[in-house]
């Protein structure tokens, strides 16, 4: 059985990160989605059980093969636990490159066994990245183009809420 993970911060995921999903299915039999519990980046918006919470409910539609999990270790850690052999990442832009290629060959370094595959984005998600998605909810614009009815709702609660604080 083939396993792979995607892993990420999905703050929130986008539907740009399930365009990744549907594409990295194809290829593997079991696909863990992996949460990353802290950002390098900076304090994540949600937390890691709301991000879990958001991407199980906007697979709803894709059926079997699927985790999300949360982990909180070094990538190559968890995918040599979880038996995985493949690591997807999507490369949206030639700013992506740098970043990414420094974190697959620092994992390719610590885990030579584990394969990185980087999916090229459908064209209508290249703009598309999880802090912009927050600003233009943050500012009362529609989201609905970018993620599931799930996150929408969830973006919609929590900066109404801001509103009344
Ligand atoms: N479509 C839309 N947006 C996409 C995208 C796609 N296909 N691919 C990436 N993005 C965007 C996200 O929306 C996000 O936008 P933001 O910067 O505005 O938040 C950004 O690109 C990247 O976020 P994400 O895909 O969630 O991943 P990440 O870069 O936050 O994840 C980890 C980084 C978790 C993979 C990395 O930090 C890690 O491996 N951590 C574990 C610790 C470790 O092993 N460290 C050593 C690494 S060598």
């Amino acid at each position: 059985m083939k396993i792979g993970i995607y892993p990420g911060t999905f703050d929130p995921i986008t539907l740009g990160h399930l365009d990744i999903i549907k594409r990295s299915l194809k290829l593997v039999d079991r696909l863990i989605i992996a949460v990353a519990r802290d950002s390098h980046k900076h304090p994540p918006f949600f937390d890691a059980l709301e991000r879990r919470e958001m991407i199980s409910e906007s697979l709803a539609d894709l059926g079997l093969g699927i985790e999300v999990e949360i982990f909180n270790s070094l990538l190559v850690d968890y995918a040599r636990e979880k038996k995985a052999t493949v690591i997807f990442r999507g490369l949206r832009a030639v700013s992506d490159f740098e970043y990414e290629f420094q974190m697959a060959l620092m994992n390719k370094k610590m885990a030579p066994e584990v394969e990185g595959v980087f999916f090229a984005p459908s064209q209508s998600y290249v703009y598309l990245s999880s802090s912009l998605v927050k600003e233009v909810a943050a500012l009362g614009g529609d989201v609905s183009d970018f993620v599931t009815p799930a996150v929408e709702k969830k973006l919609k609660k929590r900066f109404l809420k801001k509103i009344d604080d």
